[in-house]
């Protein structure tokens, strides 16, 4: 699909992969809508753009089908979707503490699983609706972003692998579904990303990390992941699938 002239819709488009994606498209004639909880952050990434900001949580219906709403009267229909939003959780099962509460398993679910799900429904129902903008018949395309913690999560990471493995395994589902009104799905699964998600690490840690990626070694650029978001537009063969963005890292247990 073309993204020139092309309405994108980014979520977690305020910060670290989502701001990358959001600048990447808007220089290649694509407009914006950034949607983040984040209300300051967003606006001043959409500002940068002269994008449209708009508060979203993902995980309630009402506020993305509101962002929905907006987009379509600001802009003009989404025809590309990028599911950044997400938060990062590391806990044990177990610790000194006890068993994790189950309400933060939820709310790691609710924020990466449900909220990536939430808005990849009310996109394909808005999508649907539209004309195909190509010989291809394309209607749209809709990317998520997962992680390597879906394949290879470490101690730890329990809540944040099921949640990012739920991602991974509603892709090929939700293409195969898509398939009828010309929509594609796709996933990211980046390894590790020198993002603000990163920001309270020590730079001691961060280069630890940065040795375990076999080549480049070092983390990625949120750059990196916007290229790869323009190579799934622009290639209609890309769907239903799970692309790792990691230099051939795999995560060690701990
Ligand atoms: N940074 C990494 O190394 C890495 C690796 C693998 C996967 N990921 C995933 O990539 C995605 C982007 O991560 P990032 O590193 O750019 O993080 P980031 O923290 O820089 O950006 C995430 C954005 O999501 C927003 N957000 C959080 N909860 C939200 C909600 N309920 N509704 C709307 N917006 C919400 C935040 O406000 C923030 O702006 C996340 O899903 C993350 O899990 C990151």
């Amino acid at each position: 699909m073309e993204i020139k002239n092309c309405v994108a819709m980014i979520t977690g488009g305020a910060s670290g992969m989502g701001a990358a994606t959001a600048k990447l498209l808007s220089t290649l004639g694509a407009q914006v809508a950034l949607l983040d909880v984040n209300k300051d952050a967003v606006q001043k990434i959409a500002d940068e753009l002269n994008g449209c900001a708009i508060h979203c949580d993902v995980t309630s219906p009402e506020s993305v089908e509101k962002a929905i709403t907006e987009t379509t009267n600001r802009l003009g229909a989404a025809r590309i979707i990028v599911n950044c939003a997400g938060i990062v959780h590391g806990r044990r099962m177990i610790n000194r503490e006890g068993p994790m509460p189950l309400d933060e398993f939820r709310r790691v679910i609710e924020v990466n699983l449900i909220g990536t799900f939430n808005v990849m429904r009310l996109a394909t129902a808005s999508l649907s609706t539209l004309s195909t903008v190509n010989d291809t018949g394309e209607r749209g395309v809709i990317i998520n972003t997962a992680s390597v913690a879906a394949f290879e999560g470490q101690i730890g990471q329990t809540a944040y692998s099921a949640s990012k493995g739920g991602i991974v395994g509603m892709t090929l589902p939700a293409a195969r579904e898509g398939a009828q009104f010309g929509i594609r799905v796709m996933t990211i699964a980046p390894g590790l990303v020198d993002t603000p998600m990163f920001a309270k690490i020590s730079d001691e840690a961060r280069a630890a990390l940065a040795v375990s990626v076999p080549f480049p070694q070092r983390l990625a650029k949120p750059d990196e992941f916007a290229m790869l978001v323009r190579q799934i537009i622009e290639n209609p063969m890309l769907n239903g699938s799970v692309i790792r963005l990691d230099g051939a890292l795999r995560m060690q247990p701990k």
